[in-house]
Order: structure tokens, then sequence, then C-alpha cells
């Protein structure tokens, strides 16, 4: 698996009439090929245009996204993005909608069919294939988006706050289900949270950003074993770790 360099990452915007927006400011990250990130900060620090970059879908004023060094011209390839809101196509089943992006990359239909199989049941699925997404519950369509995201092997899995509007049990039930794909699949995850608590127990690493200019204020290595107990002295030790250097962002 590569691994993912971000380097030098600056990105403008410029609002009428004239007030520019520094997203980002020299952001650099290396991301081992494998490993799980949570990116964390203040609203408006530019996770999502970082998300959007590597995924090909926004230019950089500068820098670049490099695999194992070598720069990418094909990224939205390599990466899938999920979002908070599921964003199923509501006119197709759970199937239709996990099959969507394989047929797009002219991936055949039995082995189409088949991946959607495997990824429905890896999310705890099964016997919902035929469902409508209307039928199915908030945190059910997350995991629908989650098995579309993964079925088309993706190198690397983008994910902007992806639980942020489920419920706590939920969203606990999604992590555990996420970490066991992860570590049966072995991809590459950039997730984007506002819950510190959910950062510490999924994630590898933490990056902790500040806003105006979206920059990288500190990278906190989460060194605890898995399955993680949020009960745990340790977790909670980083938990108060993360929080205050959030305070020093805002
Ligand atoms: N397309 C855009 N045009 C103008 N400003 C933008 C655009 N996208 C994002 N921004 C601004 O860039 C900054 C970072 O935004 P964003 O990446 O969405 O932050 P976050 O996801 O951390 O909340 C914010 O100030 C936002 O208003
Ligand atoms: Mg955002």
């Amino acid at each position: 698996m590569r691994n993912l360099s971000i380097k030098g990452i600056q990105k403008q915007f410029f609002t009428p009439p004239d007030r520019q927006i520094i997203a980002l400011d020299q952001i650099d990250l290396d991301v081992r090929g494998g490993e799980f990130i949570s990116l964390i900060g203040p609203t408006g620090c530019g996770k999502t245009t970082l998300l959007r970059i590597i995924a090909g879908l926004e230019i950089p004023n500068s820098g670049e996204i490099l695999l194992d060094g070598m720069p990418v011209d094909d990224l939205h390839r390599i990466s899938t993005l999920v979002f908070q809101q599921y964003s199923l196509f509501p006119w197709c089943s759970v199937i239709e909608n996990v099959m969507f992006p394989m047929e797009m990359k002219g991936i055949p239909k039995d082995e189409r069919q088949n991946r959607a199989e495997e990824y429905i049941a890896l999310v705890g699925l099964s016997g919902a294939e035929k469902a409508q997404p209307y039928e199915l519950s908030g945190g059910m369509q997350q995991r629908v988006a989650i098995a579309r995201a993964l079925a088309h092997d993706p190198e690397v899995l983008l994910m902007d706050e992806p639980f942020g509007a489920l419920d706590e049990r939920t969203r606990h039930r999604l992590q555990n289900a996420l970490l066991d794909i992860w570590k049966k699949k072995r991809k590459t995850i950039i997730f984007v949270t506002h819950n510190i608590d959910e950062a510490i127990y999924l994630a590898d690493r933490i990056i902790v950003m500040t806003t105006e200019p979206g920059r990288i204020q500190e990278d906190v290595l989460v060194d605890l074993k898995r399955p993680r107990n949020r009960l745990d002295a340790s977790f909670t030790e980083l938990h108060l770790k993360v929080r205050n250097s959030l305070e020093r962002t805002v």
C-alpha cells in the first residue's frame, strides 16, 4: 500500500467583494499506507477543503499530493469521499446503490454483484440488499454509504464527519464496523470528526488543525491497543491532551 504525502498545500478562496480566506496554509502531512488518521479542528479550519484536494475535487494554489513520492494526476481514481449526509440514490435499492460506482468504473456485472454482496455483508446488512433507502434508519443508510465507498476498492478512504448525524449508540456501532473492515481490507483512512472521543477511539494519529489560516497545530500519536476502552486512564488522558490542544486553536 502506497504512502500518501501532502506537501506544502496552500489554498485560498476569494469571496465578494474583496475578502480573501486562507483556507489552508502550508499543510505538510505524511500518511503511511494503511494508516488511520483523524483530522480534528474548529469549523472553517479547512478540513473539508483538504479532503477535497486529496480527492482531486479541488486544485490547491500550491503544493502537491504524492503517492510513494510520485505526483498523482488521477487522484479521483485512488480515493473515495464519504459525507455526513448519506447521499444514497433514493430511487435505487441498497445493492444498486453499492453497485453504481463499480458500473461507472466498468467492472463486469457478475463481479459487481459479488463485491456488492460481500461489502453489504461486511457492514452487517445482509438480507437488506433489495431494501430502498427510505426504509432504512440513518445508521443503516450510512452503512450502505460505507459499503458503496469501499466496494470499488479505493486505495484511500476519505470520510467527512460521516457519523456526525447519528446518535451515540449507533455511532459507536458504526465505529466498530469501520474498524473491522479496516482491519480486514487495510485501507488508508483520513477521517474528519468534531468528536474527540471518536478520534481517539479510531485513529492511529490525530491531526489537530487551527483556523484562519488553516494550519496543523499538533500531531498526536494514539498509542493505545485496540479494541480501545473509553474508560481507561490512558484514553481519558489523551482526551484531555487533545481538548487542550483544541482550546488553544480558538
Ligand atoms: N468554495 C468556497 N468559496 C469560498 N470560500 C470557501 C469555499 N469553500 C470553503 N471556503 C472557506 O474556506 C474555509 C475552510 O472551509 P472548510 O474546508 O469547509 O472548513 P471545515 O470543513 O474545517 O469546516 C472556510 O472559511 C470556508 O468559508
Ligand atoms: Mg467541513
